[in-house]
């Protein structure tokens, strides 16, 4: 999708256009401390060399900006913004661009404004606990350095290969185990931001109690670089378990499931770490894509992928046992296994963390929803979107019929349905089937439209069905007090 696909946006004119002299400016401001441009406007640059800056993982949105400027300090950050915001260049951030609602890439010629050599790790106390890092940190080597110190981070995800540190706290990241270590806001102690005209914001607290005016860091958790742009953050980190068990269930009703994690809960206490749900549409898609071996002979309705992690084998093992026992016992589940070393451990969680990139390959694209629902309700969504595809005779096996699979799994602990339609190509008549459907079911339901990926360019025009005009109104009063001129994510968000 390109701008052009979306008649209703137009480039606003009130952005100014690139030119050499804003090259010349950004050059020589980057180039004495190591930070770098790639420049479209210079006829040697070969044009692939940005598309890597306009393109998003799901390759389902594609921008074109004509330069991506790659910052290696926050006074780097501070004097890009601030010419920016005088000559109201329009800039998207970019961190990984793993972002999944088409947030992280341009839409027009915005600049890219990409983090990735902002990427120190500034200091750790063992004490405390508490990480002080560049938000261009990958999040999986911000995890590699905590786990030589005995910690980890507190977030953990599928794309913590490419995604960083700074991405994660913009999109306010939920990941596997929020049910456990509870999310960004809660862990993220401090923040340095720069604002449009420049400002940086210096907040970076290593304190975890700070009751001092208003809590200003929380607006950039999530504001998906809204408001400025995060540089620096401060994470409380929890100590690394010593003991991690993994079990997969086969369960043969989304009821089961809903017992599976009562009991879970009751059972596991403190210990439970993750309790993932996927359904049986989802595993036949690693099936077909992954080499890993079903790790259950059978097929199930569902399944359920439960961890623990703790500080004592020998108890979280009886502790887990005498949960599947009772489990068996009363036929809430089907089937099961607990993996038995950390090569099958891994394997188990491939069957989960496997699906994005398995329906990213199984079509052409996909119509993604990542939606918060009350827990007796969270399948149903998936249920009424088949009936509806189905009813319109676009869910099939002919290739006229462009709905290939309907795909539910997710973060069943928070009670956060990926709502997944994997398609032979992207097609009008799907998305109008849909949107605002999807929107309006989960609004009648008093769910969110978005539960962790965020709004970027898919969602924004929807927010109403998540947020009151009054709210939606003190955003955009917000907005117009940090950023007076709107040069931050034009055309997205609120
Ligand atoms: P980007 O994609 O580059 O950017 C995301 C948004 O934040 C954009 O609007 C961008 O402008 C803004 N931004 C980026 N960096 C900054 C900054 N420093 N300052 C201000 N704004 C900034 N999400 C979950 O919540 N839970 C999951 O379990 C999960 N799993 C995923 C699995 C896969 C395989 C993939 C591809 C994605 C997954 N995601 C998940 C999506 C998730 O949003 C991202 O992985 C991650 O949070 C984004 O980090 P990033 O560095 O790639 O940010
Ligand atoms: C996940 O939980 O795997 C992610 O949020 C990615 C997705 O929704 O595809
Ligand atoms: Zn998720």
């Amino acid at each position: 999708f390109t701008a052009d696909s979306y008649p209703s946006l137009q480039r606003d004119p009130r952005y100014a256009t690139l030119n050499q002299a804003d090259i010349d400016f950004f050059r020589s401001t980057l180039e004495k401390e190591g930070g770098s441009i790639v420049n479209g406007l210079d006829q040697s640059t070969d044009p692939s060399d940005l598309e890597a800056f306009n393109v998003d993982w799901t390759h389902k949105y594609r921008g074109k900006t004509q330069l991506a400027i790659k910052p290696k300090t926050t006074e780097q950050v501070s004097r890009i913004l601030k010419y920016c915001n005088s000559r109201r260049l329009a800039i998207v951030p970019q961190g990984g661009n793993t972002g999944l609602v088409g947030g992280s890439i341009p839409v027009f010629d915005e600049i890219v404004l990409n983090l990735s050599l902002m990427n120190k790790i500034h200091s750790f106390d063992e004490l405390s606990g508490v990480l002080s890092l560049d938000a261009g940190v990958i999040l999986e080597n911000a995890d590699n350095f905590l786990a030589e110190k005995d910690h980890m981070f507190p977030l953990d995800l599928g794309a913590k290969g490419s995604c960083q540190v700074g991405g994660c706290a913009a999109t306010a990241a939920g990941g596997l185990r929020l049910l456990r270590y509870g999310s960004l806001h809660g862990t993220i102690l401090g923040i340095e931001a720069v604002l449009p005209d420049g400002t940086i914001l210096d907040n970076m607290v290593t304190l975890r109690k700070d009751n001092t005016g208003l809590d200003l860091k929380q607006l950039f958790i999530g504001s998906e670089g809204y408001l400025g742009i995060i540089t620096r953050l401060t994470v409380i980190c929890p100590r690394r378990p010593r003991s991690t068990n993994v079990a997969f269930f086969g369960v043969s009703s989304y009821e089961n499931v809903l017992k599976a994690f009562s009991e879970s809960k009751s059972y596991l206490t403190e210990i439970i770490s993750a309790f993932e749900m996927m359904d049986n549409t989802s595993q036949r898609l690693v099936d077909a894509l992954n080499s890993t071996q079903r790790p259950l002979e059978e097929e199930h309705p569902f399944y359920v992928l439960l961890e623990t992690q703790g500080s004592n084998k020998e108890h979280d093992e009886q502790k887990l046992n005498e949960l599947i026992e009772n489990l068996i016992e009363k036929e809430v589940i089907a089937d099961g296994v607990i993996a038995q070393d950390e090569s099958q451990l891994r394997v188990l969680w491939e069957r989960r963390e496997g699906i994005t990139e398995c329906l990213a390959k199984a079509g052409s694209g996909v119509y993604k929803y990542d939606v918060s629902l009350p827990l007796n309700v969270l399948y149903d969504l998936v249920n009424a979107t088949k009936e509806r595809l189905a009813d319109l005779k676009l869910l099939g096996e002919s290739s006229d019929q462009p709905v290939i699979d309907v795909v539910g799994f997710g973060h069943m602990g928070d009670g956060n349905l990926h709502l997944n339609v994997a398609v032979r190509q992207y097609d009008k008549r799907v998305e109008k089937a849909l949107e605002p459907w999807v929107f309006e079911w989960v609004a009648s339901h008093r769910g969110s439209i978005s539960a962790e990926h965020g709004l970027g360019l898919l969602k924004k025009p929807y927010l109403g069905y998540s947020k009151s005009p009054e709210m939606i109104s003190l955003m955009k009063t917000l907005k117009n007090v940090f950023d007076p001129n709107g040069i931050m994510l034009p055309y997205k968000y609120v």
